[in-house]
């Protein structure tokens, strides 16, 4: 068994053990799966098996929902962007909770946008230095900008880095956001504060072994945020990228899988339990990030520490769940704890699908050399650099949506 002293992430491929993917057209009582009809089946087992195993089943809608306008100005940003807050309550029973939305519209844009949603690490706050973005209200872990756990005005733009927003403002999209503090805070409390208690039962006080962790209450959050997106006017209802980087990429993955409202998917960075496949146990594996990170998966996910071959999927059926919708996932070159060939091989190992669904699935058959992205259906790309979302990756993921939805650049 491993122990936090003794372990240390295997970074050599040849040093990769040999494993058998499970298979991804083939049911779990053994029949073959050969048409578009028939994934379907097998897709909703599929999804039964990540959320049994992995992520943790979540609830669906909450018994209310109200959305707040709290701000709006149509010339935010010098002009160029419509700026609105949204207020999205949620109410069970008694208990309720409130995930504040950020969007950015293009002003000079034709109603209704396509729109790029994800979350953000730092708050809505961060993502830009606009001074009218409402600072979050929901725990906050320290650093710059950070005190006593609350956001301050000092953390305004600190991740702007992170979110080109005039850039995705001038190709015609728009871009909506929330702090993931908002959901689930992201430390392990036994999964009392967030939106979890909302939903336990009487004599419940925290999640079963098959229910929702954090990524997954993440990915709820942002399916609640579809929610409102999907009667903003303003907004196309029918071009909704949902993006994510690292744990929130693992997160967009496990809303777009869910959820097919989510038109196009992509993965920044996402590597372990996003992405990566398990099996190859390169960077960082199952028992580590479980060790790190107790609260993001379900506790049944424990169960596959050191024992990845017993797990009945891998990461490549989470990327063929969202088939045959555009899908685009990123690595960069020096992120290895992310495992960036693992990442290239889940979607490559899920493009049957995307070809038996009629689609062109990966133009490539290798992985391509660095900052050189592939696009067909399913899109990649290696970055040089390290474990970030800079602009390039954006660029790319504007050119991808382009490509699937071909937006005239205004
Ligand atoms: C840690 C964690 C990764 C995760 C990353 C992040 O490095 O081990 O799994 O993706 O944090 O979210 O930044």
């Amino acid at each position: 068994m491993n122990t936090h002293a003794s372990w240390r992430p295997n970074y050599d491929e040849s040093l990769v053990p040999s494993y058998t993917l499970p298979e991804l057209l083939v049911f779990a009582d053994g029949r073959p799966v050969t048409d578009a009809a028939a994934w379907r089946e097998r897709r909703a087992e599929i999804l039964k098996l990540f959320e049994t195993h992995v992520y943790g089943k979540a609830p669906g809608k909450p018994e209310h929902m109200s959305f707040d306008l709290l701000e709006r100005s149509e010339q935010a940003l010098d002009g160029k962007a419509v700026r609105k807050q949204v207020r999205i309550t949620m109410k069970q029973g008694a208990a309720e909770a409130a995930i504040d939305l950020l969007i950015y519209l293009p002003a000079a844009g034709q109603f209704p946008v396509p729109l790029f949603v994800g979350m953000n690490f730092r708050g809505n706050h961060a993502v830009h230095p606009d001074p009218a973005i409402i600072l979050p209200r929901s725990w906050m872990a320290a650093g710059e900008g950070v005190v006593n756990n609350r956001a301050t005005e000092r953390g305004r733009g600190l991740a702007a880095s992170r979110w080109p927003i005039e850039l995705i403002l001038s190709r015609g999209y728009g871009v909506a956001t929330v702090y993931r503090g908002d959901v689930d805070p992201d430390f392990d409390d036994g999964f009392q504060n967030g939106v979890h208690p909302l939903f336990y039962a009487p004599d419940q006080s925290r999640p079963r072994a098959d229910e929702w962790g954090t990524i997954a209450a993440w990915a709820w959050g942002l399916r609640r945020v579809m929610d409102y997106l999907e009667v903003d006017e303003q907004i196309d209802h029918e071009r909704i990228a949902v993006l994510g980087h690292s744990r929130l990429g693992k997160t967009a993955l496990w809303a777009g899988a869910q959820d097919e409202r989510f038109a196009l998917v992509i993965s920044n960075c996402s590597g372990c339990g996003g992405a990566a496949l398990s099996r190859r146990r390169f960077g960082e594996t199952v028992w580590r990030i479980n060790y790190s990170f107790p609260h993001w998966f379900c506790t049944n996910f424990k169960q596959y520490n050191d024992k990845e071959d017993l797990l009945p999927v891998d990461q490549h059926m989470l990327i063929a769940l969202i088939a045959p919708r555009p899908v685009y996932v990123a690595s960069a070159a020096e992120d290895l704890c992310a495992d960036p060939k693992g990442e290239f091989l889940s979607v490559k190992e899920a493009d049957p699908v995307y070809r038996l669904l009629g689609t062109d699935g990966l133009p490539v058959a290798d992985m391509p050399p660095v900052d050189r992205p592939v696009m067909g259906t399913m899109g990649y790309h290696i970055r040089s650099g390290r474990h970030d979302i800079t602009e390039y990756d954006w660029r790319c993921y504007l050119d991808f949506a382009d490509r699937h939805w071909s937006c005239v650049r205004r």
